[in-house]
């Protein structure tokens, strides 16, 4: 298991003897337009702040509100995930905004043999690392400090792109979007699990209920911080439904983009190919 800083020149930063993960990177160059941080309308540096604050604040308690949020249902959402990318032993893979590890550690128990997990947050690859550890892990997935919008990672070096519940965070979805087209070999693939527009108006309401009253309150409950979780519920809302988000993988440069809906649309999974 390796760890790994930010940036195209990796190597400086590597700290493999202490296992330290180095600081977060900086911002990359962006418009300087507000954007949304849930109702909030911030700057973009603003916001990646901000979001790296919420999984800074959440990272300990993170696999267990997944759990208490969903009623565990994020880990059908998540093998299905998994069936779908079919991993092979010799696909470089990188999971941007792989967090405290859920899904790397599923493909390699599912046979993937190289995984990179890329993720903006300090203290969601260290909660992460140390349940490798704990899982007696010596041949883990490695952990890279890094932004979606400027991948740490060179041009067609990966044979899979897959994020989970990540890019709805991001400042710049289009920029992220671009990002995993260029690190993506002719002929890799795309994965992305996030949440989406439930199509069951009836449904919806409740869903919407459910969201804005028992998330902020579970958040408060198990990990004191409703806020943050007010957020996530937020965040949700405001990523585009799944047509939108097709045109938007398309418009990135991504061949024939496709999604399955799970749990009548609260979440979907994407898939493309670049060709
Ligand atoms: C909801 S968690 C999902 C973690 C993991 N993929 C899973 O499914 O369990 C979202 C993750 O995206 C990361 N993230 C948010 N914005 C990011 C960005 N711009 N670049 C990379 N990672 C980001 C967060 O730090 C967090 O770890």
């Amino acid at each position: 298991m390796e760890v790994f800083g930010y940036g195209p020149a990796m190597s400086e930063d590597t700290n493999q003897a202490t296992g330290a993960i180095s600081p977060p990177p900086a911002p990359p160059p962006g418009g300087s337009s507000n954007v949304n941080f849930g109702r909030q309308s911030v700057s973009p540096e603003e916001k990646t702040q901000l979001v790296r604050g919420v999984f800074d604040s959440v990272a300990g308690r993170y696999d267990l509100m997944n759990d208490l949020m969903s009623a565990g249902v994020h880990r059908a959402w998540k093998a299905e995930l998994v069936r779908r990318l079919k991993a092979r032993p010799s696909d470089q893979i990188i999971d941007v905004g792989g967090g405290t590890g859920d899904i790397a550690f599923r493909m390699m128990n599912a046979g993937a043999g190289d995984v990179r997990i890329c993720d903006i947050n300090l203290e969601m690859l260290e909660t992460g690392r140390g349940r490798s550890l704990d899982k007696g892990m010596t041949e883990g997935p490695d952990w890279i400090c890094g932004n979606a919008e400027a991948l740490p990672f060179p041009d067609s070096s990966a044979d899979v792109y897959v994020t989970a519940f990540c890019l709805r965070n991001v400042t710049h979805l289009d920029a992220a979007l671009e990002e995993a087209r260029r690190v993506l070999r002719p002929g890799g693939r795309f994965f992305c699990l996030e949440f989406s527009h439930i199509a069951v108006p009836a449904l919806a309401a409740l869903y919407d209920r459910y969201s804005f009253n028992v998330l902020p309150w579970l958040g408060q409950v198990v990990a004191q911080d409703r806020d943050s979780y007010l957020y996530l519920a937020e965040s949700i809302r405001r990523f585009p439904d799944q047509e939108s988000f097709s045109a938007m993988i398309r418009q990135a440069g991504l061949h024939a983009p496709k999604f399955q809906n799970l749990s009548a649309g609260i979440a979907a999974i994407h898939w493309a190919r670049r060709i």
